[in-house]
């Protein structure tokens, strides 16, 4: 079995060693802060504890696991690294310094892959001398409990390491899914219009978030409204990809961000960690009752598929993933109760149409423009899965 290096050791790093290490794998981890790496060893075993105390591990295999999990201070120990993961701070300038300084190290054949959630891929292969074996793996927070990971090849990647990440990452048990080097890559793509759409809605004066969320979870069967995963994800981050998704979409009106959240995001009102974003998490503060008129929660629920299915469709459109791969994606990356594309045929790509070019002519908004596949499909009687 290959050696597995990390770089960085904050949530992502810790979580992508722990899974690899539960595979089978000798892993090194790095950071480049020692109180870090520290940290990252004592939750290692305290979390390996909690999983024998729960009976998911046995006292054995926790003690091997650990043993196979070294904590490095000098990026020259990865040099027998078959795979080496880089999950340290999202800035493009530090994350190609640090693969042009690996590349030196690594063996020829050993694949360099970061987990960023926004940079493109490209740029960061560009770094390298030899980009070919440059790729994207990208897990979700957290790690080991996340079953989805995005297999993001580059425009210089070469087909031998995209085939060989995705073995890889397979045999840990995780479900992957390939896309393309686009922002957003697939579900912070695709799930921007939750958010965004929802915002809208309140931001018009039509309900308040209580009201939004229980239409979406009521409606939907989401396990959680927009603004309770906001408030949960936290509106620093909600917002950043949001902004960043937006402009390197070249302003997309589908993305564009609202003033709603980065008000929330200046005032460091950024959810349940800061003790208040949409709702107030105090002890013993009250929040809003949601207004459950059916006829409200309805039109809110349909609004807010209606965008969600029309990115879904427009990203099948422009061969972003496969279908299946689309909606395994929304289902294992961020809990959806369905696939958007087996949801559009349930639901009827002429409602979703209708829903859409509704809210097009009302707002005369490129926004609201319904995906061309969706017109074509319509022409033809097709649907996703037949
Ligand atoms: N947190 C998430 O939900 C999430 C999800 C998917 C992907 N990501 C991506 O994963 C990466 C890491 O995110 P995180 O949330 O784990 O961050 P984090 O802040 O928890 O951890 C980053 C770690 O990298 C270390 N570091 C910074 N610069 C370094 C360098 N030059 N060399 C070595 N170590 C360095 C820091 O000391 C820190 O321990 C980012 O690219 C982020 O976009 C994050």
């Amino acid at each position: 079995m290959i050696q597995i290096g990390i770089i960085g050791s904050g949530a992502m790093g810790a979580g992508i060693a722990q899974v690899a290490a539960t595979a089978g794998h000798q892993v090194i981890v790095y950071d480049n802060n020692q109180s870090a790496l520290d940290k990252a060893k004592t939750n290692l075993e305290i979390t390996l504890k909690k999983l024998v105390e729960k009976q998911k591990l046995t006292e054995q295999s926790s003690k091997d696991i650990f043993s196979r999990t070294q904590f490095a201070t000098d990026l020259n120990q990865f040099k027998g690294c078959g795979l080496v993961i880089e999950a340290i701070v999202e800035n493009i300038d530090v994350k190609q310094k640090l693969f042009s300084e690996l590349e030196n190290i690594v063996s020829d054949d050993c694949i360099l892959a970061s987990n960023t959630s926004s940079l493109s891929i490209a740029s960061i292969a560009s770094a390298c001398k030899k980009s070919d074996r440059v790729i994207g793996i990208h897990f979700f927070n957290p790690v080991p409990i996340m079953p989805l990971v995005e297999i993001i090849p580059a425009i210089t990647t070469d087909e031998k390491t995209t085939i060989e990440s995705k073995k890889i990452i397979d045999n840990w048990g995780k479900v992957t899914v390939l896309t393309k080097d686009t922002p957003g890559f697939i579900v912070n793509r695709v799930a921007r219009s939750y958010y965004g759409e929802s915002i809208r809605i309140y931001e018009e004066g039509m309900a308040d978030f209580a009201t939004i969320d229980w239409a979406m979870k009521t409606y939907g069967g989401f396990k959680m409204g927009p603004f309770e995963l906001m408030d949960f994800i936290g509106n620093d981050i909600n917002y950043k990809v949001t902004e960043s998704v937006w402009t390197q979409f070249f302003f997309e009106p589908r993305f564009k961000p609202s003033l709603t959240q980065k008000r929330l995001f200046e005032a460091k009102l950024f959810g349940k960690k800061s003790g208040r974003g949409y709702y107030n998490y105090a002890e013993g503060a009250v929040n809003a009752e949601p207004n459950k008129n059916e006829e409200l929660g309805k039109y809110i629920f349909n609004r807010v598929i209606s965008m969600l299915i029309n990115e879904a469709v427009d990203s099948f459109y422009l061969k972003l993933a496969s279908k299946e791969d689309l909606d395994l994606a929304m289902t294992k990356g961020v809990n959806y109760p369905k696939g958007l594309l087996k949801w559009a045929d349930e639901i009827g790509l002429q409602t979703i149409y209708n829903t859409l070019d509704v809210l097009y002519e009302l707002y005369n908004e490129e926004r609201y423009r319904p995906s061309i596949l969706m017109k074509m499909m319509l022409r033809d009687n097709k649907k996703f899965y037949e």
